[in-house]
Formats: C-alpha cells, structure tokens, sequence
C-alpha cells in the first residue's frame, strides 16, 4: 500500500467528491418525482447481485459511487416521492440533509455533556423549542432517541424504575408481582415489544377496547386495572396515542391520565405520529392533556422535515433511572 493511502482521502480528493456527491443529491431530491416509488424487483435481487465477500481491495471513490448507482438506487423504495402513500409520512428536506451532513462531518458524541458540550446543549435548546411549540408548559425534560420505539421502550423501563418499593433494579423483574402494561387495540406494536423486551409477558400487556373512532376507552381501561389488582397482579404504566398508525385516532389522554393520578400509574403518551401536528394553533387540541403526561415521544423524522432517525423524547421525571 502506497504512503498516499495511508489514513482518510486526501483533503483536495475528498472537496472533489464533496462536490460531485452535492450534485448527486441535489439531481436526486429534484427529480425523484420521475422515479418509480416502488423497485420492480424480486426478493434476495440485490443479495444476489453483490459479491457475498467484502472486496479483499480498496476501489476508488468513483467506482463506488457508480456501484451505487447500478446495484442500489434501483433496489429502494423511494420514499421521498410525492406519489408515495403507504405505511407513514417521512419528510427529508434540503435543510434537514444539509444539517444531516454537518452532524457527520463533526461527528461529536453526546452521551454526557463534557463528550461535547455544545451538542447536549443545542439538542436541549432545540426540543425546548419543539416543547413550546406545540404549546405545552415549559417543563419536561427533552432528550433524543433514534426512534421511537426505543423512546417508548425507555419510557417503559423508567415506569417499571419509578415503582420505589420494588427492587426490580437490584434483583430482576421475578423480585416483583407480575407488572402489567396497558395501551389500546390500536397502538403501535412498538409498546407491545417494549412490554415483551423487558420480559413482562404477552399476558401482562393489556390491549384496551377502542370505541367506534378507534380511540382506548377509559372505563374499559379502569375495569381492566381492577380487575389485575384483584388478581394480585401490578398494574404500573399506560400508553395512549396521539394519532395512531392506522387511523390517526387519538385516545382521550385526559381522561385517562386522571385514571392514572388516581391509581399512581406512569402515564406515557405515544405521539410519535400525530403530536407535532399540534404546532399549528388550531391543532393543539390533540395533545390535550398531555401536559400532565410523565413522558411524551413526537417524532420529528415524521412530519418535521427531518430525515430518518429523529426522535424526541420529553420526561418530566429524568431523576428516574431509565437504564
Ligand atoms: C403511533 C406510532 N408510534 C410509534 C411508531 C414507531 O416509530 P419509530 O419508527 O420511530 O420507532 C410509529 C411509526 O409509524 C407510530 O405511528
């Protein structure tokens, strides 16, 4: 190997292909629109079409870029088409891909604030921001997770923590009754795999009646809670959605964060879909009493023209250990 090749690209190669990969993105996100949403491909085709070793030689950066273009590009899903309705809404933007490639080009870590100062106090300022934008009181504690999922899985496990007079922590989830988790018939099966990550059990994850606009019903909720107490087991946490994936309905959180001041439960709401929509003013209603809320996931990698991983994760208990 040549002393040329030793360590990253040299700087004037990488500013070419900074250039050329710009133009690249700039072509993509323009035309899109005239691709096909949907690869007219059979599965394992891109499997096939790559070598099953990775390459025993280093190939220039142009070869890659066509590779990519050839063998990948044709395989995607295009989920930046104006024409693609399916699953949910992404919404990556000029802003959001410009910001996506500061981040990884300073490459900071966040995960305490002196691993870098600046970024764990520009991630607070920002979903402070986002908090007050959707018009809730100025109190919760914001923090980013990739997804959802692993925001509503931590919110799960912080329930499980807040319940002080069990030693869970210490001992494992066999030093308590069993735990039961509560969302509706409609959520999303991101709150069921949180329950069976933590190893609770199907049994113990109730799936709530919803009434005929698909939203959990609350006396359904309370009778449920009784009767698991009756029987011995621990009912701690509840998980309603503002807007949920099927329809967007969204459960009455007001009513059911009463049930659970009143029966000492974690109240977390899955907002990932349909809580930013609160942003615009007359959309407020949807988070209607999610300010009482114990935690609150809304997903910016959703509606916000953020591209792919964000998501916002608000506690208003950050005290309570969550790993
Ligand atoms: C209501 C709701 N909750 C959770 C999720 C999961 O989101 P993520 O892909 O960020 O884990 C989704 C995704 O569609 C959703 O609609």
């Amino acid at each position: 190997m040549s002393e040329r090749r030793l360590g990253d690209m040299p700087p004037d190669e990488f500013r070419r292909l900074l250039h050329q990969t710009a133009d690249w993105i700039a072509d993509f996100i323009e035309h899109v629109g005239e691709r096909s949403v949907l690869p007219l491909l059979t599965p394992g085709a891109t499997i096939d079409a790559l070598p099953a070793q990775a390459p025993e030689q280093g190939e220039d950066m142009a070869s890659i870029l066509a590779d990519f273009d050839r063998l990948i590009m044709p395989s995607l899903t295009h989920w930046n088409h104006p024409g693609f309705l399916a699953y949910f809404a992404i919404t990556a933007s000029g802003p959001g891909i410009l910001g996506e490639m500061l981040a990884s080009t300073v490459n900071t870590n966040g995960m305490l604030w002196r691993t870098s100062p600046g970024t764990t106090e520009l991630e607070q300022v920002v979903l402070n921001w986002l908090w007050r934008l959707m018009g809730l009181p100025d109190h919760c504690f914001g923090m980013i997770h990739d997804t959802a999922s692993t925001a509503t899985l931590h919110a799960v496990v912080a329930a499980r923590e807040a319940l002080e007079d069990l030693p869970i922590r210490a001992r494992g989830q066999s030093a308590a009754p069993p735990l039961v988790l509560y969302t509706s018939e409609q959520a999303n099966s991101s709150v069921e795999k949180a329950g069976l990550t933590l190893g609770l059990g199907q049994e113990n994850i109730r799936k709530i009646e919803v009434d005929e606009e698909f939203r959990m019903k609350p006396e359904a909720l309370d009778a449920a809670i009784t009767a698991d107490l009756l029987a011995g087991r621990r009912p701690f946490c509840v998980v309603p959605t503002v807007g949920t994936t099927s329809t967007t309905s969204v459960d009455p959180v007001e009513k059911i964060g009463e049930i659970c001041r009143r029966r000492r439960l974690w109240l977390h709401v899955d907002a990932a879909y349909g809580g930013v929509a609160a942003i615009v003013p007359e959309m407020g209603h949807v988070l209607a009493g999610c300010d009482r809320a114990d935690s609150i996931v809304v997903n910016p990698h959703k509606w916000l023209f953020t591209p792919m991983d964000l998501s916002a994760f608000y506690c208003r208990r950050p005290d309570v250990p969550s790993t």
